[in-house]
């Protein structure tokens, strides 16, 4: 287990700045999760965590140590990548053995760790197996045992889970996430998946264009993004973002609800919703369709309990509400999230 700190790294390749002036503490045994979407950086960033990329500035310190000139191998990690290839010809026993084995650990010892890997990732019974006698899920837990048989300090996953179906990857998340807890280890997993990110997190670090966007808990990134681009980055349907005179405001598809069922609402605003399409998906209904913006027709939606039995059609305009406590505003410009108050005082102030 170690603390990871990055200071004022860089990567470029040419003109791209992959990594750009990132900053970051990876607590002891938290499990943080890089989020952004393809291009963003986050392989370039895990890469130079694990020696495999020389950093173009800045530092990195494992364990208090300034690893930038330490091998690979020096560094205590451990990765695995979206394409993990295990030994074809190999057996599973012997698959996970062979980082042990290539640093000339005895057989006794080797014996107990991939055992001790094999019951913690529930693969012990097919130790004697090929790798082609393995469905998917079972080829990644191999991959994940083979990573973690050397017990490293800090944990590297490069969107581990990607080549799973839905189903699997639900389940093989469950799983990581609970082995993860089980030995603490430091873990830096990346992911383009905000439902995997929001999901796994100790923390989330939100990535664009090699840049840090904003780091914070789950709940933390959902209740207050720093800026137009975490916001609808995050949430399946993403915030909503409504142009005003003087700034954007957003709300959360579930903030937006029907007008007579916002008794809980402390300050409830009232905007007419021409909604155009009703979407059933069990527990919730999901309305999408306009509202007025200064300008143009802005299209939000609406995410409505299954519980609120109103009738809602599409082709029709009814009066929403939304809580003034649950709106974020942003920064027309810059898309920088305002507080309330300096919005407020640049009101009073007519700008
Ligand atoms: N070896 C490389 N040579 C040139 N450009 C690269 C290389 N690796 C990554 N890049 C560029 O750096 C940027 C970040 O890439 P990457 O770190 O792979 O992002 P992500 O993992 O978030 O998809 C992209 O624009 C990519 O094209
Ligand atoms: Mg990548």
């Amino acid at each position: 287990m170690a603390v990871v700190e990055i200071r004022q790294l860089y990567k470029a390749f040419g003109e791209v700045n992959a990594v750009n002036d990132v900053n970051l503490t990876i607590q002891e045994g938290e499990f943080l999760v890089l989020l952004g979407p393809s291009g963003s950086g986050k392989t370039s960033l895990l890469r130079m965590i694990a020696g495999l990329e020389k950093p173009t500035g800045g530092e990195i310190r494992i364990g208090g140590v300034v690893v930038n000139e330490l091998p690979p191998r020096a560094r205590k990690i451990a990765m695995v990548f979206q394409s993990y290839a295990l030994y074809p010809h190999m057996t599973v026993y012997n698959n996970i053995a062979f980082p042990l084995r290539s640093v000339g650990m005895d057989r006794i010892n080797i014996q107990t760790r991939v055992e001790r890997a094999a019951k913690m990732f529930n693969i012990y019974h097919l130790l004697q197996r090929k790798p082609r006698q393995l469905s998917g899920g079972e080829r990644q837990r191999v991959a994940l045992a083979r990573a973690v048989v050397r017990e490293p300090d800090v944990f590297l996953l490069d969107e581990p889970l990607s080549n799973l179906d839905a189903k699997l990857r639900a389940l093989a998340r469950d799983e990581l996430k609970q082995f993860q807890r089980q030995i603490g280890v430091t873990t830096v997993y990346v992911t383009h998946d905000q439902v995997e990110a929001m999901g796994m997190g100790d923390r989330v670090v939100v990535m664009n264009y090699g840049r840090v966007q904003q780091i914070g808990t789950p709940q933390a990134l959902y209740r207050a993004p720093a800026n137009t681009f975490v916001a609808t980055f995050l949430g399946s349907p993403p915030m909503n973002l409504v142009e005003q005179d003087n700034c954007i405001i957003g709300f959360h598809p579930e903030h937006f609800l029907p007008k007579g069922i916002d008794q809980h609402m402390q300050s409830p605003i009232t905007i007419p919703f021409e909604v155009t399409r009703v979407e059933y998906l069990g527990s919730e209904r999901f309305l999408y369709g306009y509202v007025q913006g200064v300008g143009e027709r802005t299209r939000v939606v609406s995410n409505i309990p299954s519980l609120v039995q109103l009738a809602i059609e599409a082709g029709r305009t009814y009066d929403f509400v939304a809580d003034l406590h649950d709106l974020s505003y942003f920064d027309k410009m810059s898309g920088d999230r305002i507080a309330p108050v300096r919005l407020q005082i640049a009101q009073a102030a007519g700008v």
